[in-house]
């Protein structure tokens, strides 16, 4: 684990928060900064300053920027939330950090692989913090179903099964979700998620099989995938064209765990043995943000560069798997042809 020389905060050890893209997840995320200890909202950037100081104003930040830029080169802030949309994580992440700003960056952090290794090398030479934000990691159901599996209380994992659909279709055409051109399409808006559960209880499968089904505007709606392991196999799904369950199921030779929809956000788990299941409610708080920013705190505090919970590496794998997923079913956007 690679440590920076720990800044020392201004305002005692109050780590100060700047959010760029004051958009609907950046509202979820400002409420949820005012219920963690050690961290306050003290600037945000926007394309408008208008949207930018009425956000500051509801969140009680002292300083509103008319760009990201600006934001960046902010001395009133020790790290960035980035909350835009899918296509800029990159570009902002890279010029965050160029500025000496410690990053928390959106899902997906990349579009692809490559430029998310640009992004982790540029942190690495600048000795600042950077994760992405896959807040799932860090709830606290699933943190215990990670440390259930790898206890062996269910033996050998061999079956897993996710999915994350919501019906999206009738949402505009140029909106985040149905427009090519900003890399829409359910696969790295929601079926990350699946993927995550997969990577973080089997690891990178040996073999991927996957096919999707798009819309008019060109964006992929239904993606299915099978990952195959040595010996298990996990069914994922990700879509916008239906609502679903959104439950996952890990089974393994000696139980199963189970995690209620939606279970990326869960508040809770059960897990069963021998047909007896025994049901454990873990709920969150707040909207459930509080558990990454708890972790953004813990790092910075301790000099950190990255997260040992949702490293620079496993961020990496991720996209690996997306880029894969991509390529076998299809799903490329107009900005890369
Ligand atoms: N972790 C989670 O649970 C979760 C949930 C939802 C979304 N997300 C992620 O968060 C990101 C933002 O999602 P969201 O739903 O909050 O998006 P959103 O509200 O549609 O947009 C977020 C902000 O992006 C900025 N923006 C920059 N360029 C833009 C453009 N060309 N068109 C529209 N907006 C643009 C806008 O801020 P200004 O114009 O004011 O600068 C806007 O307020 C996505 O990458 C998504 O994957 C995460």
């Amino acid at each position: 684990m690679i440590t920076f020389k720990p800044k020392i905060f201004k305002m005692g050890n109050i780590i100060r928060w700047g959010i760029a893209g004051p958009g609907k997840i950046a509202h979820k995320f400002a409420q949820d900064l005012k219920k963690v200890s050690g961290g306050k909202l003290t600037a945000v950037g926007s394309r408008s300053l208008d949207r930018a100081k009425s956000f500051a104003l509801e969140y009680g930040a002292a300083h509103a920027y008319d760009s990201y830029e600006a934001l960046f080169k902010s001395d009133e802030i020790d790290v960035v939330y980035i909350a835009t949309l899918h296509i800029s994580h990159v570009e902002l992440s890279l010029l965050a950090i160029k500025n000496r700003k410690h990053v928390l960056c959106e899902k997906p952090a990349s579009i692809n692989k490559t430029e998310l290794l640009e992004v982790v090398n540029a942190a690495k030479e600048q000795g600042v913090f950077y994760m992405e934000a896959l807040w799932s990691r860090f709830n606290p159901a699933i943190k215990k179903v990670k440390e259930l599996v790898d206890a062996k209380e269910i033996g050998t994992v061999n079956y897993l099964k996710a999915d994350f659909a919501f019906y999206g279709l009738d949402r505009a055409e140029d909106g985040r979700l149905l427009n090519a051109n900003l890399a829409g399409g359910s696969l790295l808006d929601i079926g990350i998620y699946p993927i995550f559960l997969s990577y973080l209880i089997l690891g990178k499968p040996n073999e991927i099989l996957a096919r999707s089904k798009f819309h008019t505007t060109g964006v992929e709606i239904q993606t299915a995938m099978i990952f195959d392991y040595e010996n298990a196999q996990a069914i994922l799904y990700s879509g916008n064209s239906t609502n679903a369950e959104c439950k996952a199921e890990i089974a393994g030779s000696k139980g199963s765990l189970f995690l209620p929809g939606r279970w990326h956000e869960a508040q809770g788990y059960q897990l069963e043995h021998n047909d007896n299941v025994i049901e454990t409610a873990l709920p969150t708080i707040g909207n459930g943000y509080t558990y990454e920013i708890e972790e953004v705190h813990q790092c910075l505090n301790s000099g950190k560069i990255e997260s040992e919970l949702w490293s620079h590496q496993n961020s990496i794998d991720l996209m690996e798997l997306l880029d894969i997923v991509r390529a076998k079913a299809g799903i490329t956007f107009p900005f890369e042809q």
